[in-house]
């Protein structure tokens, strides 16, 4: 069992120092943040992820794993040291690397002669050799291992993972790295830096393409009267294509595929390649959450000025509280422009964690957040929203409309209260039309 240091324990870094503390390794972890870390070592976890408090609490009482602020303490004596840290876009899709640079300058002095530092952020490509350069040490070697987890279901796509992928220069510092993740039966596939750094960059672009393409045929559903329920569960039967990433929704979004396809159509044009593919998946993205907003606008009867909407749902996905990039925020900011305000519920936010705009609501229940309102917007897919009572929420409400981006809703159920329904993906676009009034509106 090795001594790892996690610098940066976000949405990465955290569950990545207590996954390798549940495989038996003695961790340290360390932020800027002395807020979290003095949670994290007060026992109180800083994120909604599944199994990962357990994790926390079984790796600290057995005095493998703990929080410090200080980046040199941590990596002192650690025979391998990730890096988590932000690699947030500039305004021009590149990357800002600049996190990562002060960490290793701030670190360089104190790694122990052989160990490794290995990037788990996702970095361009090239960075590793930049990180060797810079560090200037031969004694510690410089090693890429992107990290594929999912938000939502971090732990187990850390213990269960698909695969490890180690780009090293040498046969032995990739085998060192995979051992690291002995128990969890994952393949170690080892490349050169500069393959492991694309192939994140390939993984996310070719997700977004896939999404942006199940959006493009659902709506085509949705005109010739099909439905893409059906639709993608024959599609993806065929192994070549597979059965996941084939849902529609209102829009990708997310802290990792907008700023992960931007850096690489970024990466494509420094080298004068125009990758027509990835700018029309972007631009597809965007167009997706002018739909979903056009949808609402319908369902209201054609008019948005003044009109109050529920969001049920504001995080990017289910599963998990991050707001970054969510496609909800970036549809409400359309509502928004268009002259709603907006009443929101999530089930992971509260009032005070939350920072959204003076025009968004954040509303302690699902039913709250209908009151006074024209239309519901399912746009996370939260599985309980399916369970809710909408006869309850129709009280509420001054308009009967659901558009639900996530197909969650019952159309039955949706039918029995009163709404109009439109679910993404199917009915035929007569079939839609406009919500129901109730009350002056
Ligand atoms: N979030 C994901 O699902 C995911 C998945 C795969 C890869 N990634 C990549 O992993 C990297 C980290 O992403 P994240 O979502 O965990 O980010 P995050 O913002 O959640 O976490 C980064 C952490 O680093 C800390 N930090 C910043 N500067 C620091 C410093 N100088 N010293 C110590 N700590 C510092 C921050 O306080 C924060 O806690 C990014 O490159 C991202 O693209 C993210």
């Amino acid at each position: 069992m090795s001594r790892v240091a996690v610098v940066g324990v976000g949405y990465v870094g955290l569950p990545t120092a207590a996954c390798l503390a549940a495989l038996g390794h003695t961790v340290v972890g360390c932020d800027v943040d002395q807020i979290k870390v003095d949670k994290l070592n007060a026992g109180v976890s800083t994120m909604h992820e599944v199994g990962l408090d357990d994790l926390l609490h079984g790796a600290r009482a057995d005095g493998r794993l703990a929080f410090i602020c200080s980046a040199p303490l941590a990596v002192m004596g650690a025979e391998f040291t990730f890096l988590c840290l932000p690699t947030p876009p500039c305004s021009d899709g590149s990357v800002d690397l600049s996190h990562i640079l002060a960490v290793v300058d701030e670190i360089g002095p104190h790694l122990m002669a052989g160990s490794v530092l290995i990037t788990k952020s996702t970095v361009p490509i090239g960075t590793s050799r930049l990180l060797a350069k810079r560090l200037n040490r031969s004694d510690v070697i410089v090693v890429s291992n992107p990290e594929f987890l999912r938000e939502g279901a971090a732990v187990e796509d850390f213990l269960r993972a698909e695969r490890v992928v180690v780009g090293a220069d040498s046969a032995e510092a990739s085998q060192s790295v995979g051992r690291l993740y002995a128990g969890t039966d994952a393949p170690v596939i080892s490349v050169s830096p500069e393959s492991a750094e694309i192939a994140k960059y390939a993984a996310n672009a070719f997700l977004a393409t896939k999404l942006s393409f199940v959006n493009e045929i659902s709506a085509m559903c949705e005109e010739l009267g099909a439905d893409a329920g059906e639709v993608f569960a024959a599609v993806g039967a065929d192994s070549r294509i597979g059965a996941g990433f084939l849902e529609p929704g209102p829009g990708w979004g997310g802290s990792c595929l907008p700023k992960d396809s931007a850096a690489l159509l970024h990466a494509a044009r420094s080298v004068e390649l125009e990758p027509t593919l990835l700018r029309e998946t972007i631009q597809a993205n965007e167009q997706q959450f002018v739909r979903i907003a056009d949808k609402v606008c319908r369902a209201v009867g054609g008019s948005l000025p003044g009109r109050i909407l529920t969001i049920w749902g504001l995080t990017f996905k289910a599963g998990s509280d991050d707001l970054r990039m969510s496609p909800s925020l970036k549809i409400a900011d359309l509502l928004i422009a268009a002259g709603a305000s907006i009443r929101a519920f999530d089930p992971t936010l509260d009032g005070q964690a939350a920072s959204l705009g003076a025009d968004i609501t954040l509303c302690p229940d699902a039913y709250s957040a209908c009151e006074g309102s024209s239309a519901i917007l399912v746009l996370t897919e939260w599985p309980q929203f399916g369970d809710l009572d909408l006869h309850r929420a129709a009280t509420q409400m001054v308009w009967r409309a659901v558009v639900d981006a996530r197909r969650v809703i019952d159309p039955a159920k949706a039918a029995a209260a009163g709404f109009t329904l439109d679910r993404i993906g199917s009915g035929a676009a007569e079939e839609r039309g406009a919500g129901v009034k109730v009350a002056a509106a």
